[in-house]
């Protein structure tokens, strides 16, 4: 099939500081590690705080033309009101090097993880969580100036939930560490679905900080949500809009008036009368418990352009958790075709930024491999893997595509 991308489209990879950078000990997430049974650490991660230039070079080298990083407010503010100007540089020399590798920057402010500080104030639930995230906002947009994309919040409505989940922050020993869940889970356990409150809050965050970082940096600001490309068994449609509400229009309608929305999109998922179906065991299954579906990019973006009226879209992260790397070529090849189909309809989409650059640590969880390179965690040497040669030949021909 040939297909068409828009002219200046970008093509890329995407990460988050926790799960690459390495000792984000400041954070929240960093204080639950090993705290539910089976969880790993993420410790030095794949060391990238100190070898992000080599990972942009092999990215720019392969052929892509972005990457989406995210800063991290635990490091940049490690006590309340108090601003590391050393943080803020490190993270103006990445926005630096990434131009100078030709890779266009991504910027995400905020992404899952919080400082330990803002979890103890009471975190997303406290009654300072939007002053407090405006102010940090407020510090970081000193280094955004000429970022063309900034992503404000990343997954709100899978924040809520891990918010839902451990709302008992106050008592740091009570409530669930959130953690992604592995194959060995399957079928994966139903998650709690994400309290609207929680929701009405980020966006109100989102909202705070979206006018700011726009009059600041003159960057299109958005947020990415997660998408689960629900469908509906037969006579579950209204079920299927009641939870589809609950678990992302909620916030597709907050982006309503931002310059982009990112969608993310992994798996599509089952919605009858008894709510979200787990994913049942498969040998298709991925390395975090997901149904094999390719397709479901082409479903998140039409319900997200649905839902939004038409906001311009990025995808910001679509992948697979696979040790064959011959499964990702054929997973992205196939949710390229989709993206192309529904760019075929008129929906206005700008890039495609795949998740992931690199393996890495998947929230308590080592083993789901997300990477387009491989890191030897011993030495933190990349591996880069054929996917990525093969997303950097698609990138050079604008999606036309690469032999697989
Ligand atoms: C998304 C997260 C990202 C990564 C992928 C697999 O929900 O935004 O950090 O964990 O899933």
């Amino acid at each position: 099939m040939t297909r068409t991308f828009p002219a200046g489209f970008l093509w890329g990879a995407s990460t988050a500081p926790h799960q690459i950078e390495g000792n984000n000990t400041n954070s929240d997430f960093w204080a639950n590690e090993g705290r539910m049974p089976g969880m790993d650490f993420s410790g030095d991660a794949v060391d990238s705080y100190h070898r992000f230039e080599e990972d942009m070079e092999l990215l720019a080298e392969a052929g892509l033309n972005a990457y989406r990083f995210g800063i991290e407010w635990a490091r940049i503010e490690p006590r309340p009101g108090q601003i590391s100007k050393a943080e803020l540089a490190h993270y103006r020399r990445m926005i630096d090097a990434a131009w100078r590798h030709g890779l266009t920057p991504v910027v995400t402010l905020h992404h899952f993880t919080n400082p330990k500080w803002f979890a103890d104030e009471g975190g997303w639930l406290g009654g300072t969580a939007v002053r407090r995230f405006h102010a940090y906002v407020d510090a970081a947009t000193q280094i955004l100036e000429g970022v063309p994309w900034v992503c404000t919040i990343n997954e709100p409505n899978m924040l809520a939930m891990m918010t839902s989940m451990s709302r008992t922050a106050a008592d740091p020993d009570a409530g669930e560490a959130w953690q992604s869940p592995t194959v060995e889970d399957s079928p994966r356990p139903q998650l709690p679905a994400p309290d609207p409150e929680i929701g009405r809050i980020l966006i109100e965050a989102h909202h705070a900080v979206r006018d700011l970082v726009r009059q600041r940096t003159g960057a299109a600001v958005g947020w990415t949500v997660a998408n689960r490309a629900f469908q509906a068994r037969p006579g579950s449609e209204e079920k299927m809009k009641e939870l589809g509400y609950i678990w992302e229009d909620l916030y597709l309608e907050g982006a309503r008036g931002d310059d982009f929305i990112g969608v993310q999109s992994y798996s599509s998922q089952w919605v009858s009368e008894s709510g979200v179906e787990p994913h049942p065991p498969h040998p298709d299954n991925t390395l975090t418990g997901n149904a094999y579906r390719p397709d479901a990019l082409g479903i998140a973006v039409r319900h997200t352009w649905e839902v939004t009226g038409g906001v311009q879209i990025l995808v910001t992260e679509n992948g697979i958790a696979t040790s064959d790397d011959a499964r990702r070529i054929a997973y992205i090849d196939e949710a390229l075709d989709h993206l192309a189909e529904a760019i075929a309809d008129g929906i206005d989409v700008r890039g495609y930024l795949h998740w992931s650059a690199l393996d890495n640590y998947e929230w308590g969880h080592w083993g789901p491999t997300f990477g387009l390179i491989a890191v030897e965690r011993e030495t933190f040497q990349r591996r880069p893997k054929p996917s990525l040669a093969w997303l950097g030949g698609t990138a050079r021909t604008n999606g036309a595509g690469a032999a697989r």
